[in-house]
């Protein structure tokens, strides 16, 4: 049977860090939110998803007010000399001193601040990437970087990633940082499955160009794809983060008939293949899998044994194809005859405009 492993790495962006295909998203650890793992189970995750030879590990300070990171904290605690071995990567932004204006935000004394929280509950002394987790409208993103830089270099951090920020910032933010010699973005996360898949219109056409790799989160939308919901099954679901988002669509359920049919062809499950299917997807560098037990997370990670064909994968892409913010369609549908005249450049073939041809032009 043709499978992938979690210690096939892949290189994250343009940098020298080797991460396995699926990252750990722990998000669900910890009970707090009301949606959640237990300590347990949690740990159960941690251990097993090494175990397999995986070596990514996501978290923020916001994820379950901080407990999320403390169970990650603790485990590795009890097993000294692990720590090293995985990359640990959390985020700031979030901000959890009510009142206080510099208790969140991307600005330098609190991201600072932030950071130090963060590994106090992580029992580390450094974080291996630190990840902006929104866009902040009122810090400047050149003192951001700047700051990130400076943590870089006092050993805090070491690498810089950003998260579900628009597309035209990541670029700023990218090229003052390789103008000014600071550590560049290496990594981007953004909401992607086969029910959301606005980014492809900015985000992973930047990502690409920009040497950043991309991580899709929430690559089951929640749960919706999970195999938990069909048009022909009604009654009580075994959820408790789908609720949150909303129950399935009648576009949603054209998109899980599908996936359904393609999970019998290929005898897996619809959380298996919906896996597949955005771990595959030209940018991708690692999907953030997230999952409330361990049955869950194992049937996720069972993913990486599902080889879709290209009929199987065509089907999914039409059934759940999106719609784009200009330019992105015009832009697509003019590429092949414009700027190339007839010539096949980096693959692709182009035509001439029927009106235009070389006969035709005076000027
Ligand atoms: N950067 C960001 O802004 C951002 C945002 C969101 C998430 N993330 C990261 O991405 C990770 C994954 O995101 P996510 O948790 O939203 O992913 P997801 O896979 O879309 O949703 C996970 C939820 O789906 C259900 N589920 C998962 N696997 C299942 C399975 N095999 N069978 C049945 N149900 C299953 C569980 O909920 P129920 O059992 O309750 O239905 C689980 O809590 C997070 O842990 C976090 O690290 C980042």
């Amino acid at each position: 049977m043709w499978s992938m492993s979690l210690d096939s790495y892949v290189s994250l962006g343009r940098s020298g860090l080797r991460v396995s295909p699926l990252t750990l998203g722990t998000m669900t650890f910890g009970e707090d939110h009301g949606w959640g793992a237990s300590v347990e189970e949690s740990e159960a995750m941690i251990a097993e998803y090494l175990d397999r030879g995986g070596n990514v590990i996501d978290t923020a300070n916001i994820y379950t007010n901080g407990h999320s990171e403390k169970i990650i904290g603790d485990w590795f605690a009890a097993r000294p000399g692990l720590r090293d071995r995985v990359i640990i990567g959390t985020k700031f932004f979030a901000n959890l001193f009510p009142g206080d204006p510099n208790g969140g935000g991307a600005g330098r004394k609190s991201l600072v601040a932030a950071l130090e929280n963060s590994l106090r509950r992580l029992r580390t002394d450094y974080v291996d990437v630190y990840w902006l987790h929104n866009w902040d409208r009122t810090a400047p993103i050149e003192e951001t970087m700047r700051a990130l830089d400076d943590l870089v270099t006092a050993g805090k951090i070491r690498y810089v990633g950003v998260s579900d920020l628009p597309a035209w910032k990541v670029a700023e933010a990218q090229l003052l940082a390789r103008f000014r010699g600071w550590a560049p973005v290496i990594g981007l996360q953004a909401e992607y499955s086969l029910l959301e898949r606005t980014s492809e219109g900015e985000l992973i056409p930047m990502a690409r160009e920009h040497g950043i790799g991309v991580l899709p989160w929430s690559p089951l939308k929640s749960g919706l794809l999970s195999g938990k919901y069909s048009r022909s099954r009604a009654g009580a679901v075994d959820t408790r983060r789908a609720e949150l988002v909303g129950g399935p669509t009648e576009r949603d359920y054209d998109v899980i008939d599908v996936l359904e049919r393609v999970a019998r062809e290929v005898e897996a499950t619809p959380a298996a293949v919906a896996l597949a299917w955005v771990r595959q997807r030209p940018g991708v560098t690692s999907t953030l899998i997230g999952a409330r037990r361990l049955d869950q997370f194992r049937a996720n990670l069972a993913s990486l044994d599902v080889r879709l064909a290209e009929e199987q994968i065509a089907a999914l892409d039409e059934v759940s194809a999106p719609a784009l913010n200009f330019p992105a369609e015009n832009n697509r549908m003019l590429a092949p005859s414009l700027g190339f005249a007839g010539a096949t450049v980096d693959g692709v073939r182009t035509s001439v405009l029927p009106l235009l041809t070389a006969s035709d032009q005076r000027y």
